[in-house]
């Protein structure tokens, strides 16, 4: 088991009457640091005393390969949620796709290439009827985590680059949305019109009685290079039209999470000394900055602050 680097303030688990929190990290920008946003915040969680779940909604399953699978050789057919939010009979309970990882207080519902059959199946199964049991393409995967509500206290949830089904399912499932952005016009170009399309889409589903309400959401700047000029004006231009949707604080472009990332590992496991010091502390300020705003927000979901 991995041990916290340094012991953060142990908060006690959800009481009741507070609900469990699924945030989902979205947006079709590929490479905009959704999974490195997700693995981060997961661990922290897990790490502040909190019983998390992270879910890989991707076919690409990069979570599941930095919390150590080899998504394409250690999973059984069924073993994402796939198996949990097929349409067929053979449906299993969301609690058979569970694993523990080896990070304490932090378990996981691996992805794979599995999980494009949902996308696949679901114009078939909106052909056939509209009401199957497990729920309505949008409902199923907040229907699934609904499941297990009693076992944790907060859901991460890595979405794939694109607005598919898992994606709506996954906005649907939500309590909370983590946006996040690279700031270089092109990608404020490009999760404008993932918004827009968004946007639409949800209004369909809405229709169709989804709930898509959410206790927060935010924009969260990453690869973020605070000093560089362009950068700086796309931020300042995001925190114009935002405002208080932007996180105060940014996830830093850092050589350190690349690195760590290319072995498939978070700065919190790397051996002291494997990068330097200096460059490493800074990576890690400015994510645990980012994951204690993002623990703030959730503790005012939950009336513990005001
Ligand atoms: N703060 C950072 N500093 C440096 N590199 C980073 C940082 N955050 C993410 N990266 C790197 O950027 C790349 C893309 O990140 P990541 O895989 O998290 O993005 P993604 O949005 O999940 O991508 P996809 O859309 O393909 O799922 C990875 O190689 C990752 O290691
Ligand atoms: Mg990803």
């Amino acid at each position: 088991m991995v041990k916290p680097r340094e012991a953060l303030s142990v908060l006690p688990h959800r009481r009741a009457g507070e609900k469990m929190q699924t945030i989902a990290c979205v947006n079709f920008k590929g490479g905009s640091a959704k999974t490195t946003t997700c693995l981060y915040l997961a661990q922290y969680l897990a790490m502040s005393g909190f019983r998390v779940l992270a879910v890989d909604l991707d076919p690409q399953a990069s979570l599941s390969a930095m919390l150590g699978l080899q998504p394409e050789f250690d999973l059984k057919e069924g073993d994402t949620i796939f198996g949990a939010i097929r349409y067929e009979n053979d449906r299993r309970p969301v609690r058979d796709c569970i694993r523990k990882t080896y990070f304490d207080g932090l378990d996981l519902i691996p992805g794979n290439l599995e999980l494009m059959e949902f996308e696949h199946e679901t114009p078939r199964a909106l052909a056939l009827s509209s009401r199957l049991p497990g729920g309505m393409f949008f409902e199923r995967v907040g229907n699934a985590l609904a499941e297990i509500e009693a076992d944790y206290d907060i859901v991460v949830v890595d979405c794939p680059p694109q607005l598919g089904y898992l994606t709506l399912g996954a906005l649907c499932a939500a309590t909370a949305l983590l946006i996040t952005i690279h700031p270089q016009m092109v990608d404020v170009a490009s999760m404008s019109q993932f918004l827009l399309m968004a946007s639409d889409l949800m209004t369909v589903v809405r229709k169709a009685g989804g709930d898509l309400r959410h206790d927060f959401i935010r924009y969260v700047v990453t690869r973020h290079e605070p000093h560089d000029g362009p950068q700086s004006q796309v931020v300042a231009l995001l925190r114009n039209l935002f405002g208080e949707e932007v996180l105060a604080a940014s996830a830093w472009k850092s050589t350190a999470i690349a690195d760590a990332g290319l072995t498939k590992q978070s700065l919190y496991e790397l051996e002291r000394g494997a990068i330097g010091r200096a460059t490493y502390d800074r990576a890690i300020e400015s994510l645990e900055a980012v994951n204690s705003e993002i623990l703030g927000l959730i503790l005012r979901t939950w009336g513990r602050v005001p």
